[in-house]
């Protein structure tokens, strides 16, 4: 396939070949077949001539979001969607995170000069970064199309409400591109403040937006591990300096269990740099864990989290999503010893490569909520499942260009290949966010209505 952007993947014209590929199996040129053959492949190319001038007439008039859809050349002539729409009732078993990144000239969703909540370190092209495209690919899945995203009716339906993202700045990275994308809707900038004045910088405890006009806020928490952090135990090792109780909640938790939509992550600080090597041991009740390994202990407190949910939690009011693993595409070293990722300017659209540190990273978290929906317990936890999708999105991160529009790019040597720019891959996984919260909120008026009338 091409590598030229402004060819970019096709999945349109697909079809077209396959069918030429079944006529010559069937050995049009036999003699026997050789009239019907004629038949067939003149119908093919009138076809092909419609067809081709079909993509001209949209290519002219853009049709937003519509171009990729029409995906099937029917015999008779017509052009026909097969996908869903996920928000149908017959899209609801339709796996939104299986399918592929197709360019989109409607794309970005916003622009980062236009929105004030976004730190400069994801400001990658204010930052210097030369190329757009990693702005414009939009996630296509497989069997049904997404809703595009609309924020005005995202803001109505939040109205009164608490959207809660906690998590480690892989989260804020979404939290920031939701408040954007979110804003993009309001011409009054000045109605969304933080309700304590903070700024948005990367060290603090938490940040709660208002959105004045509709009422509600949308916060977000520090919490990388998720569980408590405290101060080592009297009686334990020098070494050891802090421990992880991965049996215990963080304490803001308190704050989060009212929110009416919140959203998980955890993951990047569970290795060995961030813990045991920074004097950070784990421990279960009273007891310091010297031998529990990183994997354990990320286990454990997976555990915790599900464990939280359940019985913390109301499930008629809240909504608890989980984001798993974002992938970091560090090439050649990791953050610290040169790995870089600034000359990827597109996405792998074949394969999908995931270093295997990440899949060790999602496999934990994986694990423990899959054998959490298994056992239905009382809370559902809809899972944002996009390590698969973003493993493919080598050319999204910040790479040289997050050191702000004054400083310039980084040195060559000291990229950050695991966050992300914005506009960019975040905005995506708040698309899918978007589209489960509409249909959670779709079936549960559905059912609270059949529940109403059969009383
Ligand atoms: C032609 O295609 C349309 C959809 O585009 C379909 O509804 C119709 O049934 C098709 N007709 C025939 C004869 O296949
Ligand atoms: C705003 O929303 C909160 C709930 O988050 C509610 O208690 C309060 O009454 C609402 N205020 C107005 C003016 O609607
Ligand atoms: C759970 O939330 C629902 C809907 O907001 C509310 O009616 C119910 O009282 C709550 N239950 C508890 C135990 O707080
Ligand atoms: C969950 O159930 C599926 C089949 O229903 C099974 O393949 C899978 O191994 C189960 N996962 C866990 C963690 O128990
Ligand atoms: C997430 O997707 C992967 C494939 O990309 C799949 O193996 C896994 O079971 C999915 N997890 C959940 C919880 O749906
Ligand atoms: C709503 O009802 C449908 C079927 O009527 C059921 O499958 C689904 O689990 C229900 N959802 C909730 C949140 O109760």
């Amino acid at each position: 396939m091409s590598k030229d952007p402004s060819h970019q993947p096709e999945p349109e014209t697909m079809p077209f070949f396959e069918v030429f590929k079944k006529f010559k199996r069937f050995k049009l040129f036999e003699p026997s077949l050789g009239v019907l053959g004629f038949f067939f492949a003149s119908v093919c190319v009138i076809l092909c001539f419609f067809y081709l001038d079909y993509r001209a007439v949209v290519k002219g008039f853009r049709f937003p979001g519509q171009s990729e859809r029409f995906m099937w050349l029917q015999t008779n002539g017509s052009v026909k969607d097969p996908r869903v729409e996920f928000l149908e009732q017959k899209g609801g078993g339709c796996d939104v995170f299986e399918g592929d990144w197709v360019w989109d000239e409607s794309y970005p969703l916003y622009n980062s000069k236009d929105c004030r909540f976004l730190d400069d370190g994801f400001r990658c092209t204010e930052n210097g970064r030369p190329d757009l495209f990693y702005t414009k690919w939009r996630w296509q899945p497989r069997h049904c199309n997404l809703p595009r995203f609309d924020a005005k009716l995202m803001l109505e339906k939040l109205r009164g409400k608490r959207l809660v993202f906690v998590g480690d700045s892989i989260g804020r990275n979404q939290w920031e591109s939701l408040l954007c994308m979110l804003s993009s809707a309001i011409p009054n900038k000045d109605s969304i403040y933080e309700v304590n004045g903070n700024p948005i910088t990367k060290h603090k405890g938490f940040l709660v937006f208002k959105f004045k006009d509709f009422n509600c806020t949308v916060e977000y928490y520090r919490s990388p591990f998720l569980v408590l952090q405290s101060r080592r135990p009297p009686g334990t090792l020098q070494n050891v300096r802090t421990t992880m109780k991965v049996d215990q909640m963080d304490w803001n938790s308190a704050k989060w269990r009212d929110a009416d939509v919140l959203v998980f992550n955890t993951g990047h600080w569970w290795n060995y740099e961030k813990t045991i090597r920074a004097g950070c041991y784990f421990q279960v009740g009273a007891e310091v864990k010297m031998e529990m390994s990183v994997e354990d202990a990320y286990q454990r407190s997976m555990e915790t989290v599900v464990h939280w949910i359940d019985t913390k939690v109301n499930s008629s009011k809240t909504q608890v999503f989980f984001r798993t693993y974002a992938p970091v595409h560090f090439r050649g070293g990791d953050w610290k010893t040169g790995g870089n990722c600034h000359s990827e300017t597109l996405p792998e659209l074949g394969s999908t490569l995931v270093p295997s540190q990440s899949w060790d990273q999602f496999r934990i978290a994986n694990a423990v909520l899959s054998a959490h929906s298994n056992t239905s317990k009382a809370t559902e936890i809809d899972i944002l499942n996009v390590t698969r999708m973003t493993a493919r999105r080598k050319d999204g991160h910040s790479s040289l260009y997050y050191l702000g529009p004054e400083v310039g790019p980084a040195p060559l040597h000291r990229q950050d290949c695991s966050h992300w720019c914005l506009p960019g891959v975040p905005d995506t996984w708040n698309e899918l966010l978007y589209a489960l919260f509409l249909k959670h909120e779709m079936t549960s008026k559905f059912n609270s209505s059949t529940y109403r009338a059969q009383v």
